[in-house]
């Protein structure tokens, strides 16, 4: 298993391509099975999950085509991918797909309103809460799909088509949301979601499936009205800039100090935690290229954050937010109100010396004047690219175990941070 090695105290200087975002290439790849005619998708990450949906994608019977290198083109840039689901042969996503990747279980909307069926496994994914799929269940419902659940699978079943209703959310859910879209998008009549994710990648979703012949209004804002239409077509789409991965290098430099150009990258996709960073210290200036981050050597500012739903601060950036609080002037506090279960990070930044109290949904940190590398262990996505930003200050080497949960959302990240000269490498077995 790969490991990643990292002797921390380099400053980083240079420039960081930000790759497309994951979250959405996921929900627009999904969105292929909408439609017999190709769907281009342009930007696409280099990731372990996209290619595992590939894999789901492919057992349902979908042709998925990735483009070749062309001339110029080089790791930096993202790929294209043609998504052809001319014909579904297979309606049923088995256990094995689904368990290793939670975001999987959306293809039970499009294989519902396209099909009228699907028996799709509960999911799996990060171990970082309970995380049910009670209210994407009730959102099919909503708009007529029958639900059954059965040996663990959800069997979904609409015969006549999906028609449009009324699916207000208790809770803003990401998932539900776009389940609730990609549903509704082929329905008979008006649907509308109430308390909707806001979040940039329901837009771009919502953006795509528009191009699609899709008629959705509102994406963006807390009510979404679809006027469902009788079939979509293929049409080509640029994914947008992952700002999960560009708040994650912000920290690094704000971690390390240095100056980076985070090249593509938009801050109107995360201003709540640009604006933490510059509160921590940091100085953060939105360019033509992308958005620029420096910290010379005066020390990090504690903070107190709590998540929340898009636009506030993301949980994706909470455990990477606490490395950086680790090394701050003072105690900070971070609260985490979307995963119950989201501090797995907690003990493994206190094997590099980090003081950190839990209590409930709130963690202490208490900022100390060094960490110190030591062997540490991956245990979820995010929380593995904390010890990353964690071990890039820590005096000596750091080497971060099961590095397969970065592979999934962070592309070429060893090469990244290295290009900015960090000490860092992957030493494969
Ligand atoms: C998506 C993101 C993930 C991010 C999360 C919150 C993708 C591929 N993943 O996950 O990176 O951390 O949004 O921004 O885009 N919930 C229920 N019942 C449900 C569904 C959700 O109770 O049926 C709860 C969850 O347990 C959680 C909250 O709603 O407490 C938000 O979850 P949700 O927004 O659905 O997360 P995901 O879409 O799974």
């Amino acid at each position: 298993m790969d490991r990643i090695r990292i002797v921390g105290g380099q400053r980083l200087h240079g420039t960081i391509p930000i790759s497309g975002a994951k979250n959405a290439t996921l929900p627009l790849m999904i969105a292929g099975l909408l439609t017999d005619e190709t769907l281009i998708l342009e930007n696409v990450p280099r990731l372990a999950d996209v290619v595992q949906l590939q894999r789901i994608l492919g057992n349902h019977g979908v042709d998925i085509m990735i483009a070749g290198k062309r001339a110029g083109e080089n790791g930096d840039n993202g790929r294209t991918i043609h998504i052809s689901a001319k014909t579904i042969v297979d309606t049923t996503a088995p256990y094995e797909m689904v368990s290793r990747m939670r975001a999987s279980f959306w293809v039970i909307a499009p294989l519902v309103a396209r099909m009228g069926e699907a028996k799709v496994s509960m999911p799996g994914g990060c171990a970082i809460g309970t995380r049910p799929v009670d209210l994407l269940i009730m959102a099919l419902e909503k708009l007529g799909a029958d639900i059954e659940i059965e040996g663990g699978y959800v069997i979904a079943r609409a015969p006549k088509g999906l028609r449009g209703g009324e699916i207000a959310f208790p809770k803003v859910t990401v998932g539900g949301t776009h389940t609730a879209l990609m549903a509704a998008a082929l329905a008979r009549g008006t649907t509308v979601i109430e308390n909707a994710a806001r979040e940039p990648e329901v837009v771009d979703v919502a953006d795509c499936l528009n191009k699609m012949g899709a008629n959705i209004a509102g994406a963006g804002t807390a009510r979404i009205v679809v006027e469902g239409v009788s079939r979509l077509h293929g049409t080509r789409h640029a994914v947008l800039p992952d700002r999960i991965e560009t708040g994650t290098y912000a920290m690094a430099v704000a971690m390390t100090g240095g100056d980076v150009l985070l090249q593509n990258a938009r801050p109107e996709l995360l201003q709540v935690a640009l604006d933490v960073l510059a509160k921590a210290g940091t100085t953060v200036t939105p360019t033509n290229e992308g958005i620029r981050i420096a910290r010379n050597g005066a020390g990090l500012e504690p903070v107190d954050v709590t998540t929340a739903p898009f636009p506030g601060f993301p949980t994706d950036l909470q455990a990477q937010l606490m490395a950086l609080m680790t090394r701050a002037k003072g105690t900070s506090h971070i609260t985490e109100t979307i995963f119950e279960n989201r501090f797995m990070h907690v003990q493994e930044l206190a094997r590099l010396g980090a003081r950190i109290q839990l209590d409930g949904d709130t963690a202490t940190i208490e900022g100390v004047a060094r960490l110190k590398g030591a062997p540490v262990m991956a245990t979820d996505l995010r929380a593995s690219v904390s010890l990353v930003i964690a071990g890039l200050a820590a005096e000596g080497e750091t080497t971060v175990n099961r590095v397969y949960h970065l592979d999934r959302g962070f592309e070429r990240l060893e090469q990244k941070l290295a290009a900015c000269g960090a000490a860092i490498e992957r030493i494969s077995e």
